[in-house]
């Protein structure tokens, strides 16, 4: 056990009463409703935390890269979801490789018939059969099939040797642009909707879907309940973080990930600036309207700029802060600022407890 203040700054901390109870609480709402929890592991890409996700009941994780599909597959964990489209020839390779090593347990996302192509060739000559999701899009405007086109899409996907639908995916990221949490709800409940009636119009062309899967961390109390959907794959909630305060996912004292900063100086009055910088928190600032994290437990200070190394703070009204104080910042989006990290100190109180590493990074 260390105290914080003898670890070194700028750290990465996780606050285990905090990701316990984030873990608990949406695995119980998941439960509850009969609806599988998959968890994107690009959050944590952490063992220690996809551990007690698992323990806790989660059926499998989400995941966008394939370096994370093989580090949970080196894990032992057998039910993975890739949602991204494994285009290109080593992504083909590694899908057909590790279906034909592990007999399955990998799904993959596929949204026309032209990445599924590639796919469909590798597939065949090695004898073996990926099953897919359609994703659809239900108003993100990223990855997905246009509605309309999802039955003649699927067919023609389904269609070629080596491929099986497994069913549809959405991602419903569009709702984080709603200011109001019951607009964001209606439209969480609007995806699962549009999607569940997109799986029963397969279903009615004969085609065997048993996965309707929706997933983010906003929509993780409203997409996954609409009757029909069978998975939910929301990511952010394991920490969460600024942006989810501002989407009302969360309040402050639910962010388990923290940087824990040092004063380094405070020559500008009102202006100190610590060791923590974009490096540490990540530059995802895309939400939290101009800064690039929270200050906790010092009402009034903000963070409004860094370089990267170093960071600025404006202390406002606040009590002035003094060269060596330790600071305690929440990132604005856990998952850019995980992606910054090889480890964490895992914390209860001021006791940092455990170093977890931090895998599957690019
Ligand atoms: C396909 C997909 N599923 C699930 C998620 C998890 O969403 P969130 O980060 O809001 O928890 C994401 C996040 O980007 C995603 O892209």
């Amino acid at each position: 056990m260390i105290p914080l203040a003898e670890l070194p700054t700028p750290t990465l901390l996780v606050d285990l009463d905090r990701l316990e109870r984030n873990i608990a609480s949406m695995a119980g709402a998941f439960a509850a409703a009969g609806v599988g929890l998959r968890p994107h592991i690009k959050t944590s890409k952490c063992w220690e935390v996809a551990r007690r996700q698992l323990d806790a009941g989660a059926i499998g994780f989400t995941c966008s890269t394939a370096v994370e599909v093989a580090w949970l597959q080196s894990r032992g964990v057998t039910d993975l979801l890739w949602a991204h489209v494994p285009i290109g020839p080593r992504k083909v390779a590694f899908v057909v490789d590790s279906i034909a090593r592990h007999g399955g347990g990998l799904t993959v996302s596929l949204d026309s018939v032209e990445a599924a192509r590639p796919l469909s060739v590798a597939a065949e000559a090695a004898g073996v059969t990926v099953p897919f999701v359609l994703e659809v899009d239900t108003g993100h405007g990223r990855l997905g099939v246009e509605p309309s086109a999802a039955i003649a899409t699927a067919a023609g996907i389904a269609a070629l040797p080596g491929l099986r639908l497994r069913g549809v995916l959405t991602h419903e990221g569009h709702i984080s642009a709603l200011a109001e949490r019951s607009d964001l709800e209606r439209a969480g409940a609007a995806a699962g909707t549009l999607l569940v009636s997109i799986a029963e119009d397969l279903r009615a062309a004969e085609f065997a879907v048993e996965v309707v899967s929706v997933g983010s961390t906003p929509g993780a109390t409203s997409a996954p309940f609409v009757p029909g959907v069978t998975e939910g794959r929301p990511g952010t909630y394991v920490y969460f973080d600024g942006n989810q305060i501002r989407l009302g996912s969360c309040t402050l004292d639910q962010c388990a990930q923290t940087v824990l900063a040092r004063v380094a100086s405070v020559r500008r009055a009102g202006r100190p600036i610590i060791d923590a910088g974009v490096k540490a928190m990540s530059s995802d600032t895309i939400a939290v309207a101009g800064g690039v994290g929270l200050v906790l437990d010092r009402p009034g200070v903000t963070f409004p700029e860094a370089n990267e190394e170093h960071g600025f703070l404006h202390e406002g009204d606040a009590d002035p802060l003094a060269v060596g104080d330790l600071v305690r910042l929440v990132p604005n989006h856990a998952c850019g600022t995980t992606n910054m990290w090889s480890h964490l100190y895992a914390v209860r109180g001021d006791m940092a407890v455990e170093r977890w590493e931090i895998s599957a990074r690019y």
